[in-house]
């Protein structure tokens, strides 16, 4: 069957679809009597945390309780903004933890933030009236492989590498290269800066002097600078401040774009994502939503509405996720470094915050996406790195886009240890392999 051009772009193959299919036939496997499951280290799923469930479960039957909670839930459509009780719950909590003059009107809602980023990225890239081509700028891969296919324009889309910064033997972090930031920006197509903060994968957060001085440049070219907040404060705050040079603080002006998402705080099938923004910018995206969604789902909103008006979901976040994903980010490091074979290059980014690993594997003999393949094969999955570098060939061929491992290290330790172990196994057999002589 032929398709069009949007499909060719949307329908091909794609990183977040191979990894989404990873993730559907390792659940079916799981589900199938007699078949081993594999260890998923794959996707981006939250951890299963027990609090939060049983608060989600609460919720739900709290809602259920009510006279009208059936039609609140599933019976109603939703404004393509979103609930106005939402809005200014969340408005609120950010007034009056962030000082941020933002009110209900600065507050979209979409079925997740993966939609509004493609909304966003699509509105600020491509072909504007009078005929220019606006671009988005990365300014540090490795980046989240979601935004990888959603530029609807080819050429939408460039970046820069980091410099990256040996911080010992066996450990590394990704600093924002300013330079070639300064000289991308030269080009004026450029409409808009994008970071993850924390950063999917690396773990990586931005410094506030980095953000400081990505939203000046943003500001003095008169762009805007999005920030996609799905890892970070106020919710669901898997950023581990202890292990930070400075403070983490969200920012947001009249020039920001932040994205939030309630996928990290356990609820990623309710879809909710949410944008702070100009008000101008909220009532484009609420009508571009629209067009493509008519409506968002209300399950996220009416779980979460109260515990935004309480706070509630900042204590969880403080005292409950925080401590559990910085629990399995140190074990998950300290079974690495108890498992990677002596003579092996490699190097994993400090885990600041998210809940990736980012395992680099200087000089490995053959490409992440192979070693990806043949731990597949011994039933972990995780995600090759070359996913994370687009935005120009000169990312594409470069060696370290070839040399990364993207490891989800908040499912259960066991699976954690031995995916680990059996990574570890496998690396050493790729060098042994290249050099018989062994490791
Ligand atoms: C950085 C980042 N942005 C956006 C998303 C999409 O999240 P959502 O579930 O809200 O669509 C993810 C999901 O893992 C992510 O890691």
């Amino acid at each position: 069957m032929e398709f069009s051009t949007f499909a060719s772009r949307l329908c091909g193959p794609t990183g977040i679809m191979d990894l989404m299919d990873d993730m559907g036939r390792a659940l079916a496997a799981g589900g199938a009597a007699g078949a081993a499951a594999p260890i998923m280290l794959g996707g981006g799923n939250p951890a299963r945390i027990p609090e939060l469930t049983a608060r989600w479960r609460q919720r739900l039957e709290e809602i259920l309780g009510e006279a009208n909670g059936v039609d609140r839930l599933l019976g109603t459509y939703d404004t393509p903004q979103g609930q106005p009780g939402f809005h200014s719950a969340l408005a609120r909590l950010l007034q009056e933890n962030y000082q941020w003059p933002v009110t209900a009107a600065n507050v979209g809602v979409t079925n997740g933030s993966q939609t509004a980023f493609f909304l966003l990225l699509n509105m600020l890239s491509g072909e504007y009236p009078d005929g220019s081509r606006g671009k988005i700028l990365f300014p540090l891969l490795p980046e989240y492989l979601g935004y990888a296919d959603q530029g609807l324009d080819p050429a939408a889309f460039v970046a820069c590498r980091p410099r990256v910064e040996q911080l010992s033997e066996h450990m590394h972090k990704y600093r924002i290269d300013f330079d070639a930031v300064e000289a991308a920006l030269q080009d004026r197509r450029i409409r808009a800066i994008c970071v993850s903060r924390p950063t999917n994968p690396s773990g990586n957060v931005l410094t506030d002097s980095e953000v400081a001085r990505l939203g000046e440049l943003a500001r003095e070219r008169g762009i805007l600078l999005l920030v996609d907040n799905a890892y970070g404060m106020p919710f669901p705050h898997i950023i581990f401040e202890e292990l930070l040079e400075g403070s983490a603080r969200p920012v947001w002006n009249e020039n920001t774009v932040l994205g939030m998402s309630l996928s990290k705080v356990g609820l990623p099938g309710a879809r909710t994502g949410i944008i702070i923004a100009r008000e101008e910018l909220i009532t484009a995206l609420s009508r571009a939503n629209a067009v493509v969604s008519l409506a968002n789902g209300m399950p996220g909103q009416v779980i979460l509405e109260p515990l935004l008006a309480g706070g509630e979901i900042l204590r969880l976040s403080r005292e409950i996720i925080q401590p559990f994903y910085r629990r399995r980010a140190e074990f998950a490091h300290q079974v690495l470094a108890a498992v990677m074979p002596a003579g092996c290059p490699w190097s994993v980014h400090r885990t600041e915050g998210s809940i990736f690993l980012w395992l680099r594997l200087p000089e490995l003999p053959i490409p992440s996406r192979e070693l990806y393949q043949r731990l597949k094969q011994r039933g972990v999955l995780v995600v090759p790195g070359e996913y994370f570098f687009f935005g120009g060939d000169h990312l594409k061929h470069w060696r370290h886009a070839r040399e990364c491992l993207r490891i989800n290290y908040g499912q259960e330790p066991e699976q954690v240890e031995q995916g680990l172990r059996i990574i570890a196994h496998e690396v050493a057999r790729v060098w042994n392999d290249a050099s018989p002589a062994g490791v």
